[in-house]
């Protein structure tokens, strides 16, 4: 049964925020360190900077998101009920980011945890979010993407590293009785088949930290970019074009998809499977590159900040990522 059918609560979007740290990573800055070309990056993924979080850990980053989103709804730090970190790269494996996260905002009355689902994170911690909301127990949960990919990448391959760039977004989900507002459906896949095409080896339990991980730098993205690349098409096409199908949405009812930024040719071919158009889709790819959790909430907080948003907008997440792991969701904007 769908979660609409069911639902006595909706969970909504209330409000947004983002940060991006100042420091710019143009093309003609991989262009001196690397292989490549901005002509070739330009061309094979739509990048034309990327930013790099200079001092500090993914923590920083998702405060700064949630303080942004607090002074854009004068949300106070003690209100919060639940903070939900989507991150790849936790400031340690504990404790969690978003312990981190409670104690520099001072949300005394928060709890969280960090979600790890890659690319996916943002969507998996969304409905997440969604439910914790819908229970009727939560009032106000603050979902953030956050990651400082730069933290991992490997500035000597230039398959991987002109590609990944360091942010942060964030949302505000409340309950409403308005149930054509807020989140209406997903669709979210995992299958831990796709584990050798995308990943990073080491620090964890089954390869620890040792002179040998780092001498194979496995502590660093390994991507077969290839191979990653087929699969994403077809898994952020599909599954866009199921949850459209289930929800008997046109091309028309739709107001943006919202992808997971990672090239911009898998972002036209999900778009075209859509039937939908070029104005139809968010695309910040150009401005920070693929920042991993959190590439979709920086996507919404650009478009609302330069009001091409407006309450009602349907609006079709999708994202795929490591593990693998993939997924859609389907939400009615509320904000003006
Ligand atoms: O976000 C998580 C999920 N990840 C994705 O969805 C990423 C999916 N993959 C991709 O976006 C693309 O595969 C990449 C952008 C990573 C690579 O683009 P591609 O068009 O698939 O390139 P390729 O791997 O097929 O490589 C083509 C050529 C190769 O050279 P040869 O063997 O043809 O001589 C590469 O060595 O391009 C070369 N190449 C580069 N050349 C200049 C690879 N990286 C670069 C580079 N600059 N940075």
């Amino acid at each position: 049964m769908k979660k609409r059918e069911r639902a006595i609560l909706n969970a909504h979007i209330t409000g947004v925020g983002k940060y991006l740290p100042e420091k710019v990573l143009d093309n003609k800055y991989f262009e001196s360190i690397v292989e490549t070309s901005d002509e070739w990056i330009r061309t094979r993924t739509g990048i034309v900077e990327r930013r790099k979080l200079e001092e500090g850990g993914t923590s920083i980053l998702a405060t700064r998101a949630i303080e942004n989103l607090m002074k854009n709804t004068g949300l106070k730090a003690e209100e919060i009920d639940v903070i939900i970190v989507a991150t790849v790269t936790p400031d340690m494996l504990f404790p969690s980011t978003a312990c981190l996260v409670q104690d520099n905002l001072g949300a005394t009355n928060a709890w969280g945890f960090d979600l790890s689902g890659a690319c996916s994170g943002f969507l998996f911690a969304l409905q997440t979010g969604a439910n914790l909301v819908e229970s009727g127990l939560y009032k106000k949960v603050v979902v953030v993407g956050a990651d400082k990919m730069s933290s991992i990448v490997d500035y000597t391959d230039r398959t991987t590293c002109v590609i990944f760039g360091d942010g942060a977004g964030a949302v505000l989900l409340e309950p409403t009785t308005d149930l054509s507002l807020g989140i209406q459906d997903s669709i979210l896949h995992c299958d831990g088949s796709g584990r050798d095409a995308l990943n990073m080896k080491a620090g964890g339990s089954l390869n620890p930290s040792s002179h040998e991980t780092i001498d194979k730098r496995w502590h660093y993205i390994y991507q077969d970019g290839q191979k990653v690349f087929k699969v994403a098409v077809k898994g952020m096409a599909d599954v866009s074009a199921e949850i459209m199908q289930r929800n008997e949405l046109t091309s028309d009812d739709i107001a943006y998809l919202v992808p997971h930024q990672a090239n911009l040719r898998i972002i036209d071919a999900t778009a075209r499977r859509m039937g939908i158009s070029d104005k139809q889709v968010m695309i910040n790819i150009d401005k920070y590159g693929n920042t991993t959790a959190a590439t979709i909430p920086l996507c919404i907080a650009d478009y609302y900040e330069d009001k091409k948003l407006k309450k009602g907008d349907k609006l079709i997440l999708a994202a795929f990522g490591a593990g693998y792991t993939w997924g859609s969701l389907y939400l009615n904007w509320s904000l003006d």
